[in-house]
């Protein structure tokens, strides 16, 4: 991909209303913009690095033994009237009205929906346990949007949805959706701490959630430093483990992903049930798991920066390599689309950079972007038979031979095989 093609407005200085490094740098390196409070347009880079979040959630969810679905973002009432949230969710949620007067809201959450859906379809025990996943836009109408896409009103979740036959077995539907999002935040490349948690709105009895460790967190959490224990500090009142009595250690972090077990809090208002074995009708167990899209790419910018840009993690990065041609005609221009072809076909991402540009605004572009690998292509270096590859995590450059190149950017970027 061209750099020249490709829709980057990069900025010298971030907008006075960004409070949190994430916030600025998505600003500044043309990820983001914002429309209306809480409310922002992801831009290509931004897009390509949700996309890739998404590929990894998908992969771990399927695996896990869920299947994805889509359900609609405009939900009507009568639904959220039957487990009565309708009354309780408050303001939070988006409420409007259609031309027959009828009252809708937009789903910042979808229990109701996915439950009515399983309780008209689902009839045996034969067909449990179920579980169901999407990838969406949600809207809440948050008391105070801030932080970028850390805590915006419109977002992306992934949300999905376990139906069990009983509690043992939603339990263990529980503790294999714990082990995927595990999965799914260490192939990220993100430091996190699963914790115990209070259940909010969503309701339920057991709850943990994944916290991305940065000091800008929201959330205050504590660790035993004794035994396993940890938990959101709302959760965990005491000065002491309630487990082993232990000192806690603190730190904040970023909520990035909840499960709750709800038991029958849904199922049983919404009478989602199903016939057992003996034809006795049962109440279908539930479980709900979220994960914020977009909150995930904000923390991994709040885990990996410096002062010159954003630092991805290679897994999410937006590209692998960047490629700055510093002229962009001749002999440099030409071994750089030769480079930008021969390490595609290794499937390796890269983005050109062929503007016509002064090499310190490259530079400056490639840190604040922040992806990983710089390759440095100029007429100097070729004439000794030099290409520049720069690590942006480590700013460790290696002049390379050209014919070096693809391999040993294959290796970093795939691992040896
Ligand atoms: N306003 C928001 N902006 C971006 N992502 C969000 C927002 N609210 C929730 N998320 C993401 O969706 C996931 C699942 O939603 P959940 O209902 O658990 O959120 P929540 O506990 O209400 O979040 P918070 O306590 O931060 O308001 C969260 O873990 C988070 O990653
Ligand atoms: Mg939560
Ligand atoms: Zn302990």
């Amino acid at each position: 991909m061209r750099y020249s093609e490709m829709f980057i407005p990069t900025l010298r200085e971030a907008p006075s209303d960004a409070e949190v490094i994430s916030h600025k740098l998505m600003i500044r390196a043309g990820y983001i913009r914002k429309l209306a409070s809480g409310v922002y347009m992801y831009l290509p880079l931004c897009l390509r690095v949700l996309r890739k979040i998404e590929t990894i959630v998908r992969e771990e969810m399927t695996a896990a033994g869920a299947s994805e679905l889509l359900l609609p973002v405009v939900m009507p009432a009568e639904l959220w009237r039957e487990t009565g949230r309708w009354d309780v969710y408050g303001k939070e949620l988006l409420r409007f009205r259609d031309r027959h007067e009828r009252d809708f809201c937009i789903g910042p959450t979808h229990e109701e929906a996915i439950t009515d859906l399983v309780r008209r379809e689902v009839r045996s025990y034969r067909n449990l346990p179920l579980n169901l996943f999407q990838i969406q836009t949600k809207f809440r109408d948050e008391i105070r949007p801030r932080f970028g896409l850390m805590r915006g009103r419109e977002f992306i979740m992934k949300d999905s949805y376990s139906f069990d036959l009983d509690e043992a077995s939603s339990l263990k539907t529980y503790a294999a959706m714990v082990d995927a999002y595990k999965k799914i935040f260490t192939r990220c490349g993100l430091t996190f701490r699963a914790v115990d948690a209070l259940t909010g709105a969503i309701g339920g009895t057991k709850s943990h959630e994944f916290q991305v460790l940065a000091e800008s967190g929201e959330d205050e959490i504590v660790a035993c430093t004794k035994c396993d224990y940890a938990a959101n500090s709302e959760k965990a009142v005491g000065e002491k483990c309630p487990r082993c009595g232990g000192s806690f250690e603190r730190s904040r972090g970023i909520e990035v992903g909840q499960v709750f077990y709800l038991g029958t809090k849904y199922s049983a208002p919404m009478k989602a049930v199903y016939l057992d074995e003996s034809g006795k009708e049962q109440l279908m167990v539930m479980g709900c798991y979220g994960i914020g899209i977009g909150r995930t790419a904000a923390a991994a910018i709040e885990q990996n920066h410096d002062e010159r840009g954003i630092v991805w993690p290679l897994p999410i990065a937006p590209f692998h390599v960047q490629i700055i041609a510093l002229e962009s005609a001749g002999e440099p221009f030409r071994v750089a689309k030769e480079l930008v072809q021969k390490l595609e076909a290794q499937r390796i991402e890269v983005l050109l950079d062929d503007r016509d540009e002064r090499p310190g605004v490259k530079f400056a572009d490639a840190d604040l972007v922040g992806i990983p690998y710089h390759l440095v292509v100029g007429s100097k270096g070729l004439k000794e038979g030099k290409i520049e590859l720069k690590e942006r995590k480590t700013g460790k450059v290696q002049k390379l031979a050209p014919s070096e190149v693809v391999d040993t950017l294959t290796t970093m970027v795939h691992g040896r095989s």
